[in-house]
């Protein structure tokens, strides 16, 4: 008896009625709205902040600026770093926080910007992040440029291997600034209650208790004092991991003010000021024997943090896990060195539906494989089916230090080259090119690692990234279930619900999930990184098991039997020798809250709780085919087919995981094709609506067609693997292969606009 399948999902019944229930949608009695005056310069004095008209204004009950936030004008970011809530002496990029109104209205508020007098002095702007780790470069922070060097793998046996490989490909490839640009841009209510002495906060943030944790550290509050509530947030993508400075000022407006404080920022605030993803230009080597055997990977990266380093990543991974570099291929060595630059524009850095950092790195090594296949003179389909690891080589020691937990990759690359037709797409590709038309198939083979993670290998602010489950059982048999995750759209009502109904025979329907509220869930970091089915949903399973286990002890009181007379079949404990008798949950459930005699230490009920420490990551792969056509006239790109084919273990939900995967797919075509967050010489943001940064929309996506292989991950309590991010990080190579192999050309840059193609075209 199994929960899992593609049951309808719990949430859809009020979110596709427009019944969700989002920041803005609540409106709190004597509530007030803030609005930020941000910098219209990406680097300048302040030189002075007269807000006496704007305090004029008669609707406006407050204009807070740093000197006003005392000890709260910086905060800590999630990397170890300092961010100025509000600019004090000097704004460091465009859009920066420079002050904030609060007035009776979100317009009055907003009107009352414009009555802020601000004199800034212009200083020289470096927006590029190389260019900002020269020695005469503009220093953005007093201590200069530089944020962190960090480094993987072996040097020496690289260099070893370099020095003696038959071919060695260079190419270097940026991977540009690209935004998650949600739905619903980022806001937050804060609401403190002067009598009780308590903070509420209603944030569309993915993180919770960690965000609960940063607040305490802010506002010095005891962090039982702070209630952090996320209800329905329209889409995260990493976006929603960060504290942002209008949360800060709303709760230091509340609590100067004692009335609620609603700040919710606009599309244009979302694009230039809240957490961006990539920005990394990299150089990548890749050595290989003359018959195609790839022998060693070796990368240099500049990775561009904007202005404060605020990305969300694990302490001890500055460049998150950009170390899975080598991808899904057997390697004699390998090493990465990766440095940090702080540059004049928006902070951040987030795990914007990519692991931290898997994204970049999944990208240059699939770039690379193309180009060593180009260089050879052979299929890429031969060489990644030469290179790949095999599937007895499992678990597998990479050599950049992680162990890949299962895997078949050449069993899910064959089946994508199935679906695909492959010897057919190369055919067709022949007679079109011998038209002189542009046809392109393109590859990607990517292994992720997600799941944050175990506490001997990772912590975020010296928080260790463990999550938890807690199970209450009712006596009628019904079950909720809270969790330290927070869904942003990927239905953990439906899939922790079916965790906890497969565990203990329930109806999927009599499981509640509780989540979003730290005053009734588990402390945990949070939902990203695709880390809420590795870690919580671990834990969900683990507290199921716990109630299992004791409804066994309570079961054999109930039939008169030993527990060790009790098998678990078909959803209920029954007699081993004599299936007829047995007892399902709920009514173990009834018996454990009414007055049956319990055993010795056994408590009433069957209530459980789990945290889980991860033993390892989980490594979901897939193999991803792509074909594009090119228009020679205009050099625009249309994505033809493309066929995915992911393994993330046992599917809890399949209809959710593909769901998950077309969104990721077409993320991975806006940033192939259309995303970028440009800026100017002087750091003005050119990306600060959606008009000018394009997101894909039904028009530019093909009918995806997906595959899928099944490698349970063997340390999770059922298999199961995450898949969030899988499709966004396994995607862009594949299309820009495709884009290369039509073109015959080595590299182009995303995104892979008309002008860029065009150019290449040349
Ligand atoms: O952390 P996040 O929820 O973004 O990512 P995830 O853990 O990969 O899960 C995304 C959604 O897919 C959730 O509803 C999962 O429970 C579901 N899922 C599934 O049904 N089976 C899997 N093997 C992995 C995820």
């Amino acid at each position: 008896m199994t929960a899992f399948g593609s049951v309808r999902r719990k949430e859809d019944a009020r979110l596709i009625r427009g019944q969700g229930r989002f920041v803005d949608d609540m409106e709190l009695p004597g509530m007030l709205h803030g609005a930020v005056l941000r910098s219209p310069y990406a680097h300048a004095e302040v030189v002075s902040i007269d807000a006496t008209a704007a305090l004029q204004h008669p609707k406006v009950h407050a204009v807070l600026t740093a000197s006003e936030l005392g000890d709260m004008a910086w905060m800590p970011t999630l990397s170890a770093d300092t961010q100025a809530v509000l600019a004090g002496d000097r704004v460091l990029f465009q859009g920066q926080e420079v002050a904030f109104v609060v007035a009776d209205d979100r317009y009055s508020a907003r009107d009352a910007l414009e009555l802020i007098e601000v004199e800034y002095e212009p200083l020289p702007v470096v927006t590029d992040a190389r260019a900002a780790l020269l020695d005469d470069a503009t220093p953005v922070r007093d201590a200069g440029n530089h944020v962190f060097d960090w480094e993987a793998g072996d040097p020496d046996a690289t260099a070893r291997v370099f020095a003696n490989a038959e071919v060695v490909v260079e190419q270097d490839m940026v991977f540009p600034r690209s935004h998650p640009a949600p739905m619903e841009t980022c806001g937050a209510i804060a609401s403190f209650d002067r009598v009780e002495g308590k903070l509420t906060l209603w944030c569309t943030t993915q993180a919770p208790h960690a965000h609960r944790t940063m607040y305490a550290l802010i506002t010095g509050l005891p962090e039982h004092r702070i209630r952090v509530v996320s209800p329905d947030v329209g889409g995260g993508f990493g976006n929603k991991v960060p504290v942002y400075p209008g949360y800060v000022c709303a709760i230091a407006a509340s609590m100067q003010l004692g009335v609620p404080v609603k700040w919710v920022e606009d599309r244009s605030e979302n694009l230039m000021s809240t957490g961006f993803a990539r920005d990394y230009a990299m150089r990548g080597r890749i050595a290989a024997s003359a018959d195609g055997r790839i022998r060693g990977i070796a990368v240099d990266v500049i990775a561009d943090h904007g202005a404060f380093n605020a990305t969300a990543q694990p302490t001890r991974y500055p460049a998150g896990f950009f170390s899975v570099f080598t991808g899904s291929y057997d390697v004699e060595a390998a090493h990465c060195r990766v440095t940090g630059a702080f540059t004049n524009k928006a902070p951040g850095g987030v795990a914007y539906a990519c692991s931290f950092r898997i994204a970049e790195a999944v990208y240059l090594v699939e770039r690379l494989v193309d180009c060593l296949a180009r260089e050879l003179g052979v299929d890429p389909v031969a060489l990644r089916l030469q290179n790949l690891i095999r599937a007895d080589q499992f678990p597998y020691a990479s050599k950049t230090g992680w162990v890949y937990d299962s895997g078949d990759y050449e069993a899910a690359l064959i089946e994508a080259l199935r679906i695909a037709d492959y010897d057919a797409l190369r055919a067709e590709q022949a007679e079109k090119r011998a038209r002189g038309e542009l046809m392109g198939i393109g590859l990607s083979f990517f292994t992720e690692a997600v799941g944050a993670g175990p506490r001997k290998h990772m912590d975020m602010l010296g928080l260790a990234m463990n999550d938890g489950a807690a199970i209450r059982m009712s006596p009628t048999g019904t079950a909720q279930v809270a969790i330290s995750v927070q869904s942003q759209g990927q239905g953990h009502e439906t899939t922790f619900a079916q965790i906890v109904a497969h565990e203990l025979g329930l109806e999927v329907d009599d499981v509640e999930v509780l989540h979003g509220d730290t005053d009734n869930t588990p402390y945990g970091l949070g939902t990203y990184g695709s880390r809420s089915t590795p870690v919580s949903g671990a834990a969900t399973a683990i507290a199921a098991r716990k109630v299992r286990d004791r409804a066994r002890l309570v079961a054999a009181a109930m039939l008169e039997v030993a527990p060790e007379d009790l098998v678990w079949r078909e959803g209920r404990w029954s007699v081993a020798g004599d299936p007829s008798v047995g007892a399902t949950i709920p009514e173990i459930a009834r018996a454990a809250r009414g007055t049956l005699d319990l055993p010795p230490g056994v408590e009433t009920g069957l209530d459980a709780e789990a945290v889980y420490d991860p033993p390892n990551l989980t490594f979901p792969f897939g193999a991803y085919v792509c074909v594009v056509d090119i228009d020679p006239g205009t050099a625009v790109v249309k994505v033809r087919r493309f066929i995915a084919v992911d393994d993330c273990g046992v599917r809890i939900n399949p209809a959710i995981v593909e769901g998950q995967i077309h969104g990721g797919l077409t993320d991975g075509i806006g940033m192939a094709l259309m995303e970028t967050i440009a800026f100017d010489e002087d750091g003005n943001c050119l990306a600060g609506s959606l008009m000018d940064y394009l997101i894909p929309t039904a028009v530019e996506v093909p009918d995806w067609e997906t595959g899928m292989t099944v490698t349970p991950s063997p340390h999770h309590p059922i298999g199961a693997k995450g898949i969030g991010e899988s499709a966004t990080v396994g995607s862009p190579p594949a299309i820009v292969n495709a884009i290369c192999d039509a073109l015959g050309v080595a590299h182009v840059d995303m995104p892979c606009t008309p002008s860029r193609v065009w150019e290449a075209m040349q």
